[in-house]
């Protein structure tokens, strides 16, 4: 089938670029410390998760439980939910999903590591923790030193648990544009965690992992010798926000195909709003079908897509590829993701973890 028979909006991704992509990232990480824990929310896929594994990663990282219990019954074996779980009845189905699989979860508050040690005696199983140390983003995880080791201790010493780690995700650093401001930034993250891993040993505990970092920071990562897993989710896709990065080595493979459905003098609107577009980051960016770039204001309204002052001719009826301004929170709005080669349909994957945000 011709990429131009799907009906659209439709979720699509260039097959080579993708593969390219993984590619680039099993080179980047080829003979170095850091290996590759790919994020699950940016694709949401369990056939891409496989792919994944089979260009070297060492297990998935994912958001939430109900994905990883997603990735777990695909047969994914090493799983990461980078996020707190204090709900008591999620805490008993990570303890029951810990024996299907090696399961870390992340922990930042002592109540939280004592009520997920009892989940895990009572189901028998073994929960790896994390635990989360806030270097920069003010969302979850312990702010000092003190407080890191007194709870890696208090877990250490918890039945059914065991420390496992670091999670320290500067989610505020990935998108900074400019190569050698990020460079600063993720070497003063890195400091703190070689000063915390020192008290960490100090104290007598062993950190086997450091986790984190995004497809922003990826080489710095690995050129850094710090961390041992990369949590980068976007790299196989990319998307208009880490289009305008300097110096990442991945190419754009998302797109979102939508149709011109009316024309009028310095504007076209197409089939596709809110509903079919993350718009949580930058705006996205309208290509024609050959990929060559139409410039215009964009605005995205629920249903449609306004397209101010179009270069050249657009006619209704007519495809475009947009490329989402952010490929995470656009993935989750689609069932399905249509792979291409050139101007054919090669493949169909269903995203199988789309909506499980619990
Ligand atoms: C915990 C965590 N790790 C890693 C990432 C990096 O993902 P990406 O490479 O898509 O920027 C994110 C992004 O939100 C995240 O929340």
């Amino acid at each position: 089938m011709k990429l131009t028979q799907l009906a659209t909006p439709a979720l699509v991704a260039d097959e080579k670029i993708l593969i390219e992509n993984m590619r680039a990232m099993e080179d980047l990480l080829h003979g170095r410390k850091l290996q590759l824990r790919p994020h699950y929310k940016s694709n949401k896929c369990s056939a891409i998760a496989h792919m994944q594994m089979g260009f070297g990663a060492i297990g998935i990282t994912c958001a939430k439980l109900s994905e990883a219990e997603d990735l777990a019954d695909s047969g994914i074996e090493d799983i990461l939910i980078a996020n707190q779980i204090v709900d008591p009845e999620k805490m008993i189905r990570a303890a029951l999903l810990a024996k299907k699989c090696r399961l870390t979860v992340c922990v930042d508050s002592e109540d939280n590591a004592r009520l997920l040690s009892r989940a895990a005696e009572a189901a028998g199983s073994l929960v790896h923790c994390y635990v989360e140390y806030d270097i920069g983003m003010r969302r979850c995880g312990v702010t000092s030193e003190e407080d890191f080791v007194r709870l890696a201790k208090i877990i250490d010493g918890l039945p059914g648990l065991e420390f496992s780690g670091i999670q320290a995700y500067a989610g505020n650093i990935a998108h900074v544009v400019s190569g050698e401001e990020r460079k600063r930034e993720t070497r003063a993250n890195e400091q703190k965690i070689v000063s915390l891993t020192a008290k960490l040993k100090g104290a007598g505990l062993e950190v086997k992992a450091v986790s984190g970092g995004s497809t922003g920071t990826s080489v710095l990562k690995a050129q850094g010798g710090v961390y041992t897993e990369l949590q980068a989710g976007s790299y196989i896709f990319l998307d208009s926000t880490y289009g305008g990065l300097e110096s990442l080595p991945f190419k754009n493979s998302l797109f979102v195909l939508a149709t011109v459905i009316s024309t009028r003098e310095g504007l076209a609107i197409l089939d596709v709003g809110v509903k079919g577009l993350g718009v949580d980051q930058d705006p996205p960016v309208i290509l024609t079908m050959d990929g060559e770039r139409i410039d215009g204001e964009v605005q995205v309204n629920e249903e449609h897509l306004k397209l101010f002052g179009p270069s050249g001719e657009l006619v209704p009826g007519e495809m475009v590829k947009v490329i989402p301004g952010h490929c995470c929170s656009t993935v989750n709005l689609y069932d399905r993701l249509y792979l291409f080669d050139k101007d054919l349909v090669k493949d169909r994957l269903m995203i199988t973890a789309r909506g499980c945000s619990r």
